[in-house]
């Protein structure tokens, strides 16, 4: 594994605590360092990092007629991707969900979500109708970084010993139906293509991932395989994203959620669509005649203000060329890219002295988090900046220009990505009005929302709000309500567990 791929790995964790290995760090301080030293001649003063930042300005610019066309172009790449598998950059995978929660599930399932830096184990006792959901437990481990790169079976092996310690803790309050196996939905948040409800094969790692062996295989398998060798007798009724999760889950409690959208480490989006909508199913139709499409729009690329910035970085990541949107509005790349800007304002304008600390030049070492709080810094001479660019950066002396030259290349960042994720939604409101008319504008429609990005970073999220304002205008945005769900899709995999259990009665 390259140095940059075992750094971008190690940054999958944008809202944990990882640092890049030490290896990937010496190999990258030694390859900036070399360039450094031919560039230092040319530094110049502190302001003329000016001309670098109004360039960035303009060229990641998303006004109106950019977040137009971004829109069409993902409702049209939606169209696409329903028409034929490779038609277009979005895969339009379809769930197999076509049932969604009523509210008279009932019993005691479990979840398991994979998606990340960590991974979650859930149980939740459904009482009905009335009950909903009657008590609930759950736990978080975080995965080694080496597993993020290790084999499959050290990764499930893993996962499956932590359900396991994870079930052994059930205690009295939850009701285990005598005879029965425990059932478990498992939320697997990486492109898979389903093949039923309860199995799908790998299509590729994203997110820094990079285990070897799962791409082109059922990855329901190998969680049961897993369990196996671990004692454990459960069954996994349900194979979800996480986007469909999160939709199933706040469905449960609002009939009006149609779409579902993470916005964490990556990113993605799943709406509700017409069966009779999806030429690709050949005419194909069961119970409800809808079902739930995973859009994958992580991959989406048409028509998005990119830098040099954000090319160097494709370029230099585990997947060139691929997950383009994810690259640019996700939480993982964020920070880096704030980083590589940085670094050339540092190397080419002496923006932090006569000196680049060898810090800045560790991909991934900043992160989005940090972004967050230096933006949210409110002190006097932006101290709280200062600190970060010293404890994280290796910026030893920031003068306050320079601090707020940083402050600015954040918000350029950041702006561009909310208000483009806000694009891609109102693309797939739209696609949904334009087959439907009337389902989605002139009445309440909910966009269930998850993932650290939207929740922890408030100018991200009032950019995104502030596109779709701009986009749909003042009457049709009044309806539409992004709704942050929190960890909505453990319970909403619990759900399509015992929506497809093995026991349901038909
Ligand atoms: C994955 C999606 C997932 C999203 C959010 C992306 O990298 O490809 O399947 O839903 O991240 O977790």
């Amino acid at each position: 594994m390259s140095p940059s791929a075992a750094s971008a790995a190690a940054a999958a964790g944008s809202f944990s605590n990882l640092a890049p290995s030490p290896a990937a760090a010496a190999a990258a301080r030694r390859r900036w360092a070399a360039a450094r030293c031919s560039a230092a001649g040319g530094r110049v003063a502190a302001a003329s990092a000016g001309p670098i930042l109004r360039e960035l300005q303009r060229r990641c610019a998303a006004p109106l007629p950019v977040l137009r066309h971004v829109a069409d172009a993902m409702a049209a790449d939606m169209r696409a991707g329903l028409a034929g598998d490779g038609a277009g950059d979005l895969k339009m995978i379809l769930s197999y969900v076509d049932s969604l929660p009523t509210g008279n599930e009932k019993g005691l399932f479990y979840a398991l979500d994979l998606g990340g830096t960590n991974f979650r184990v859930l149980r939740v006792q459904l009482g009905g109708k009335d009950q909903r959901v009657v008590d609930t437990e759950f736990e978080q481990v975080s995965i080694p970084q080496e597993l993020m790169y290790g084999t499959t079976e050290e990764l499930f092996d893993f996962i499956a010993s932590g359900l396991a310690s994870f079930v052994a803790k059930e205690s009295e309050k939850f009701h285990p139906l005598e005879g029965r196996k425990r059932e478990i939905g498992f939320t697997f948040s990486f492109p898979v293509k389903q093949t039923s409800i309860d199995s799908g094969i790998l299509i590729k790692w994203t997110k820094g991932f990079a285990v070897s062996g799962t791409a082109g295989k059922d990855v329901v398998a190998c969680l049961t395989e897993a369990m196996k060798r671990q004692g454990l007798d459960m069954r996994v009724s349900a194979l979800v994203n996480d986007t469909v999760g999160t939709l199933a889950g706040a469905r449960y409690w609002d009939d009006d959620v149609m779409v579902a959208v993470i916005l964490g480490t990556g990113t993605n989006a799943c709406y509700i669509e017409r069966m009779d909508a999806i030429p690709k199913l050949q005419g194909l139709q069961t119970g409800s005649g809808k079902t739930i499409i995973n859009t994958e729009w992580g991959a989406f690329s048409t028509g998005l203000p990119l830098t040099e910035f954000d090319k160097d970085m494709d370029n230099e990541s585990i997947n060139p060329g691929e997950q383009i949107f994810e690259k640019t509005i996700s939480g993982m790349y964020l920070g880096e890219i704030v980083r590589r800007v940085l670094l050339k304002m540092a190397d080419v304008s002496a923006l932090f002295g006569e000196s680049v600390p060898d810090q800045l030049s560790v991909p991934f070492t900043l992160r989005t988090p940090d972004l967050c709080a230096m933006q949210n810094d409110s002190s006097d001479g932006l101290k709280e900046v200062g600190l970060i660019l010293n404890d994280v950066v290796g910026v030893k002396k920031s003068s306050l220009e320079a601090r707020k030259t940083v402050i600015e290349v954040c918000d350029t960042i950041v702006k561009r990505g909310g208000r483009l994720a806000g694009a891609g939604i109102v693309g797939i409101l739209q696609k949904m009005e334009e087959d439907s008319k009337g389902l989605i504008f002139g009445k309440r429609t909910v966009v269930a929302m998850d993932g650290g990005l939207y929740e922890h970073y408030p100018q991200y999220r009032n950019y995104l709000k502030d596109a779709v304002a701009e986009l749909l205008g003042d009457e049709d945005s009044k309806h539409v309500v992004i709704e942050h769900t929190k960890d909505g899709s453990g319970i909403g995999a619990a759900l399509l567990a015992a929506a497809n259990s093995k026991y349901r009665e038909r």
